[in-house]
């Protein structure tokens, strides 16, 4: 209840405008989101590949309404692709990027969304690294898919986003289960309908361990985007029982949530990605993390109290 409710403000410009404007808003969102300049999201991206993580960067806004705004999120990817080549961040896949492509204008022109996001796959090839593709909600899965494997002709090393409560994602792991092919899997974060999406979170997991012992059987790069302690342990299960050396998967967390796990992981030998959010517009990417933990409604609401 409390999660819809949460999900539905995420939506509301009304209380975007009301969040933005809170004096506690800052404080709230250096938490999840590493800053709003280049500088900022480098500066983290160094800290954290200096403590052994490797780092996917997301440069935050969805719901893109304009060519123009598209086409500066194009721009600030190829800024930043290039900032990180500069400062020896991509070498060895240390830091790599993550786009939404609805930031890339797919709501109101796909073409142009895809032209954009090819221009940042050529960059990040150019810079050495990979680019991943987000997944948004359910009416652009398709999209986002047909997106996907046009541009995987040219750039096999894109990888994609599926999300576990999806009743349609199994399918879509054994379709992309394949050498080369490189799939995070979530939980997934958005509202979704029950004739497309689990609602329990019990159906959720379930369904998250049959994509994953897919995607860990396949021939492709399984990155297990979770934070759920259950589902690393069987994670780090399944890695013994694929014999999947370090090298052949990942663990990926958000940035600000559980920081120590992500290093207990790493300390275990185990390859461990952080996805790293920064720019000015984090308002919907601040909502989806407060609507996953009711703990983090306090921490917001504490915040407040002690302004
Ligand atoms: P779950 O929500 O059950 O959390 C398990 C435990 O983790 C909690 O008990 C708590 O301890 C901790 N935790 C989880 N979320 C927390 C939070 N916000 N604050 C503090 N503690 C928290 N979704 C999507 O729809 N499209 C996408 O493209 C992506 N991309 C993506 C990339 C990466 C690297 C990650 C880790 C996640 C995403 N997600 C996403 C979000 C994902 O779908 C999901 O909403 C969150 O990861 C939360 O689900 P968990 O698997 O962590 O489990």
């Amino acid at each position: 209840m409390l999660r819809s409710v949460i999900l539905a403000a995420a939506r509301s410009p009304r209380v975007e405008r009301l969040v933005e404007t809170a004096p506690v808003s800052r404080d709230v969102v250096k938490r999840f989101v590493a800053g709003v300049t280049t500088d900022e999201a480098l500066l983290a991206t160094k800290q954290l590949a200096h403590s052994g993580l490797r780092i996917t960067l997301d440069n935050l806004g969805e719901d893109t309404l304009n060519e123009k705004q598209a086409t500066a999120t194009k721009d600030a990817y190829l800024e930043l692709l290039k900032a990180l080549d500069s400062a020896g961040l991509t070498a060895d896949g240390k830091a790599e990027v993550s786009l939404k492509l609805s930031a890339l204008g797919q709501a109101f022109d796909e073409a142009k969304a895809e032209a954009n996001a090819r221009e940042i796959c050529v960059a990040a090839d150019e810079a050495g690294t990979t680019v991943t593709l987000d997944a948004e909600d359910h009416t652009t899965t398709d999209s986002t898919l047909d997106i996907l494997l046009r541009l995987r002709r040219d750039h096999p090393s894109l990888g994609a986003v599926l999300q576990a409560y999806l009743r349609r994602t199994e399918a879509d792991c054994r379709e992309l289960a394949t050498a080369g092919s490189r799939v995070r899997l979530c939980k997934g974060a958005y509202k979704e309908p029950e004739h497309v999406a689990y609602q329990s979170a019990l159906e959720v997991d379930k369904s998250y361990v049959r994509c994953m012992n897919i995607l860990m059987a396949g021939d492709g790069y399984p990155m297990l985007a979770t934070h759920d302690p259950r589902l690393i342990a069987i994670g780090e299960d399944r890695a013994r029982w694929f014999d999947r050396e370090p090298d052949r998967f990942e663990f990926q967390m958000l940035y600000g949530v559980r920081p120590e796990e992500q290093l207990r992981l790493s300390h275990e030998g185990y390859s461990v990605r952080v996805y790293v959010p920064y720019g000015s517009e984090w308002y919907g990417y601040l909502m989806r993390r407060l609507a996953e933990r009711p703990a983090n409604i306090g921490f917001f609401a504490r915040a407040l109290v002690s302004k």
